[in-house]
């Protein structure tokens, strides 16, 4: 009987011989792997990296968000606490990493062996810092092309300099990063979130206060 126009017929088997079958891959060429990193300060990681880092994850084979360990800079998080954050939101894609880095970032890009830089560009205002980086990260290393990626819209005006200044001055910032970093953000504002209930550290506050006083009086004496 022959065969409606549009049928879809399943493939048909070729036996192939397991010599050749071996072979195969030699003509199809090697399977290129493209390696990025998506260098930052995230200090703290936000929705917006959050949402970046799952692009990235889709087009690159392989993605290693980098956390830049910069000395001069007076961080709100230690970049120990960083990566822990990272590592714990980015835990369930099987395809990233989270590193840190010192010196120039093409550097370490080369290092690890990635072939691009994810950046994210969330309004033409990031555009020229964005553009004079990656046409001076293209100078020094030709081979390393940048990528830019949008975030999604409801993420174009969030950064971690206003969720640390947010914080800083009592707002909430529960949709801005995820709940972990919300989390630790209110322990660094708020010493008595250290604790795990409240009242533990109403008592260990007023023992800390004897110490200091015990320790000063022992001093002038
Ligand atoms: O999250 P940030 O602070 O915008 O990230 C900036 C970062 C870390 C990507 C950039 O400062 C950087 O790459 N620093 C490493 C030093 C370097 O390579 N400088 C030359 C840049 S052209």
């Amino acid at each position: 009987m022959l065969a409606a126009r549009n049928e879809v017929r399943p493939p048909i088997a070729i036996p192939v011989c397991p010599r050749i079958q071996s072979r195969l891959h030699l003509l199809r060429g090697p399977v290129k792997r493209i390696k990025a990193i998506y260098p930052g300060s995230f200090d703290p990681p936000t929705n917006g990296h959050l949402d970046l880092i799952e692009r990235g994850s889709k087009i690159f084979d392989e993605l290693v968000v980098a956390i830049l360990r910069n000395p001069e800079k007076d961080p709100l998080f230690s970049v120990s606490d960083r990566r822990n954050m990272l590592e714990a939101m980015t835990s369930g894609f099987d395809n990233v990493t989270v590193e840190t880095f010192d010196g120039l970032m093409v550097d370490y890009a080369l290092s690890v062996g990635a072939t691009a830089v994810l950046r994210g560009i969330r309004a033409i205002s990031d555009y020229e810092y964005e553009l004079q980086m990656a046409l001076m990260n293209r100078k020094l290393q030709p081979g390393l092309e940048t990528v830019f990626m949008m975030p999604a819209e409801k993420y174009s005006y969030l950064s971690s300099r206003l969720v640390r200044e947010i914080a800083q001055l009592g707002g909430a910032i529960d949709c801005l990063v995820p709940e972990l970093v919300a989390q630790k953000v209110r322990e660094k504002m708020d010493p008595a979130h250290k604790f795990e209930n409240v009242e533990q550290a109403e008592r260990t506050a007023p023992e800390q206060k004897a110490e200091r006083k015990s320790r000063s009086r022992k001093k002038k004496s």
